[in-house]
């Protein structure tokens, strides 16, 4: 098993991309410390995974505040005494409000960089302590191809997940020294309750399965396949990297 012995923090694990990472984290060994905003949906994901043997342990927590942040790395702590690796996962795309620059509200422009941007400082901030104590600490943080492509018309989105590119590799410059790996994953079009109303709009699947090199949008286990590797060992020389998973998006 790839992550034996390995503690793991996987944020917005509810449901979507956050479900699949922890149940395959579990599934490769590692005891996961499961936290989301929706606590009735992660307690069940949680339950899920401890009914096929794995160990999980659910946490309700808005990764927007910072003592309910601080509370998801103190469980870590005090159920298994240590933390190796946090997925920075949880994320909001707000399709219906997101918008170009001038029609964009400043409240909507705040609202993402408090959750995809400020939520996963907050994280790494409470985690980093403990993740240098492990000797091999991982942070992985979820991007988007709007990290580095933007976004024509989610401008408060591609701004947030762009933010998350200079800062992994500030954390990775800062903090390799002491063993801590720190990189982005950067989905492309993943089939999650997240993009399942923009998706739905007319032609609008279609065109992103055109513009897809595969044809296909992509599966939350896909985005674990990728997860388990950069945690593991085999990805020990990785660090300050940036990992597009977009079945080769043509921009
Ligand atoms: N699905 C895609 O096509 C796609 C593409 C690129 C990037 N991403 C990114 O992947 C990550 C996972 O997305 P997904 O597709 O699984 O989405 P999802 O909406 O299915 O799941 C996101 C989870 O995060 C939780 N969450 C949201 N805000 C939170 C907060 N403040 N505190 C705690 N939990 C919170 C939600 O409750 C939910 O369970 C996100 O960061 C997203 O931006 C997704």
């Amino acid at each position: 098993m790839r992550l034996a012995d390995r503690v793991a923090v996987v944020t917005g694990a509810a449901r979507g991309q956050g479900e699949a990472v922890a149940q395959r984290f579990a599934h490769e060994g590692a005891r996961v410390v499961m936290a989301d905003r929706e606590a009735d949906g992660v307690e069940i994901a949680a339950a899920d995974i401890r009914r096929q043997g794995g160990v999980a342990v659910p946490v309700a927590a808005d990764i927007t505040v910072a003592e309910e942040v601080a509370a998801i790395v103190e469980t870590a702590r005090r159920e298994f005494g240590a933390l190796h690796v946090l997925y920075n996962n949880a994320g909001i795309y707000l399709s219906n409000e997101d918008a170009p620059t001038a029609d964009l509200p400043e409240s909507v422009f705040d609202r993402n960089i408090a959750v995809n941007l400020k939520g996963t400082y907050l994280c790494c901030h409470y985690a980093i302590p403990l993740l240098i104590k492990s000797g091999n600490g991982v942070i992985l943080n979820v991007g988007s191809v709007a990290s580095y492509a933007g976004d024509p018309t989610a401008h408060a989105y591609a701004a947030a997940k762009g933010g998350l590119l200079a800062y992994t590799r500030s954390i990775a410059t800062h903090y390799g020294v002491q063993g801590l790996r720190a990189n982005v994953i950067c989905p492309g079009f993943i089939d999650t309750p997240m993009v399942e109303d923009f998706m739905n709009q007319p032609d609008i699947r279609e065109r992103i399965i055109q513009s897809t090199m595969l044809r296909r949008v992509g599966k939350a286990e896909e985005v674990a396949n990728l997860a388990v590797f950069l945690a593991s060992d085999e990805a020990s020389f990785i660090t300050g990297a940036v990992f597009a998973i977009d079945g080769g998006l043509i921009k």
